[in-house]
């Protein structure tokens, strides 16, 4: 056996760290999986899913900094001022002029790290709302700022966006800085994932594509995308052709063969598979339970890569941040 069905239990890692002595205030969030591109979207669309990362964090008027983080990723995740999530609390701390504070933070890692998945997305979107939760009653951040503050550090919205508010998300930057629209996805789209034991670096998968493209495939990835909206929030039945790609997957293949050869294997029998971000995880967007575990049986049967499938739904919640009330553990 190559896939190896991981229980939905496992998705549901929780932080339940307690309060600290002496806190000014603490707050625990969470925040989705994301999977960007979703074929031909590329740096616009995507979809939450139902891994999460999750993270207690309570506020000091000192300067300690006491990070412990659990899960996956956990040996390669500093945990100093270097930690992501830290990083992008003192950014927006810095960006509403306030002094950051002493943080004691704990931190529970679901979201698979260097899959394309999302888990910087994630950390940084941890970060930003566990800032909301923190000056709250001081400073108020809407969410065209959470927005804005994520995609500053992370550098495109695709993953932020759904990070944050969830469910399927087109973003774009106009004049007025990073947007997006929100919509449902359909009850009919089943999300399957497979993730592999190695990694895939964003940064290199993103060297592999040309400054340019043709026309003609311009076309093709816009007549593509399009449809995909359609696809996903109306018309299940079109995601085969709504997640072709032309811009993206084929150039980065050199560097995740073994992921590219799953998704072709995928599409020829029929299923709506594509690169899951810039890789190496293969997001399957099938059309119910048992169009699932068909996919995990051809996966199962065309590849010697060992893969991890996670059954998974579309998070429509997106991030969330709660207060502790005073005095609670
Ligand atoms: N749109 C991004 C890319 C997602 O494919 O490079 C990964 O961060």
């Amino acid at each position: 056996m190559s896939v190896t069905v991981v229980p939905g239990d496992m998705e549901q890692v929780v932080s339940d760290a307690p309060a600290v002595e002496g806190a000014l205030r603490t707050v625990d969030v969470t925040v989705p999986a994301t999977s960007a591109n979703l074929g031909p979207g590329f740096d616009t669309l995507g979809l939450a899913l139902s891994i999460y990362d999750s993270v207690t964090v309570s506020a000091f008027d000192d300067g300690r900094l006491d990070i412990a983080v659990a899960g996956s990723g956990a040996a390669q995740i500093p945990t100093t001022a270097d930690n992501l999530v830290v990083r992008s609390i003192a950014h927006v701390y810095a960006d509403v002029g306030r002094p950051m504070p002493g943080l004691h933070l704990r931190a529970v890692n679901g979201v698979p790290h260097g899959r394309g998945l999302g888990s910087s997305g994630a950390a940084v979107s941890a970060g930003i709302l566990i800032a909301k939760g923190l000056l709250a009653g001081d400073v108020e951040l809407d969410d065209h700022s959470l927005l804005r503050l994520a995609t500053e550090l992370e550098g495109h919205p695709d993953n932020v966006a759904p990070a944050l508010f969830g469910g399927l998300t087109i973003a774009w930057t106009g004049e007025s800085g990073p947007q997006h629209k929100k919509l449902l996805v359909h009850r009919g789209v089943a999300p399957l994932v497979f993730v592999p034991g190695f990694t895939m670096s964003t940064s290199l998968a993103r060297s592999l594509q040309p400054p340019q493209v043709s026309r003609e495939d311009a076309v093709f990835n816009v007549s593509r995308s399009a449809l995909l909206v359609a696809a996903l929030t109306q018309s299940p039945e079109l995601l085969l052709d709504a997640t072709a790609d032309r811009l993206h997957q084929d150039y980065r293949g050199a560097a995740m063969p073994e992921t590219l050869r799953l998704v072709q294997a995928l599409r020829a029998e029929g299923f709506a598979a594509v690169v899951s971000g810039a890789g190496p995880s293969v997001l399957v967007l099938a059309d119910g339970p048992g169009a699932r575990r068909r996919a995990v049986d051809i996966a199962d049967a065309v590849t010697d890569t060992p893969w991890d499938a996670h059954m998974l739904a579309v998070d429509v919640r997106g991030g969330t941040v709660e207060q502790r009330a005073e005095g609670s553990t």
